[in-house]
């Protein structure tokens, strides 16, 4: 598979999940594992440009998919700007949703999904936040939506 432009080999058990493939075998820790079991999206990545829960995801199902997680996103220094909009509208409290809701973002505004506050709403379900930061999360993916049409 490629990860975050990166043709990486692993060697896995057919049982091993795209999660702990790319946080334990290829250290990739970034993406974060909240329930496991498909409820939360912190361990949401970009699968061939599509988000996927990657705790429900065998990493055997995607031979040679092109995988982009969190922390594929930077240009060197430069942030995606959805990263900056998390940061300017202080859109995270603990952070562990995090990554996820990044990701999800990204694709939510690439899908064209961000055209309203209750758009915003619905198209980003899938990704709950504990600290309950949603409001900010919510303001962020409206303001990179801005920044990426432009
Ligand atoms: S860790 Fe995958 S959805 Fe919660
Ligand atoms: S910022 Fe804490 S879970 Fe979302």
């Amino acid at each position: 598979m490629t990860v975050n432009g990166r043709l990486r080999k692993v060697v896995l058990e057919p049982r091993v999940t795209l999660l702990d493939t790319l946080r334990e075998r290829l250290g990739l820790t970034g993406t974060k594992k909240g329930c496991d079991r498909g409820e939360c999206g912190a361990c949401t990545v970009l699968v061939d440009g599509e988000r996927v829960k990657s705790c429900l995801t065998l990493a055997v199902m995607r031979p040679g998919a092109e995988i982009t997680t969190v922390e594929g996103l930077a240009r060197g220094e430069e942030l995606h700007p959805v990263q900056e909009a998390f940061i300017r509208n202080d859109a995270f409290q603990c952070g562990a949703c995090t990554p996820g809701q990044i990701m999800s973002a990204v694709a939510c505004i690439n899908e064209g999904h961000a055209g309203s506050e209750a758009e915003i709403r619905e198209w980003m379900s899938g990704n709950l936040c504990r600290c309950a930061a949603y409001q900010n999360i919510v303001a962020a993916v409206a303001d990179a939506a801005k920044e990426v049409r432009r």
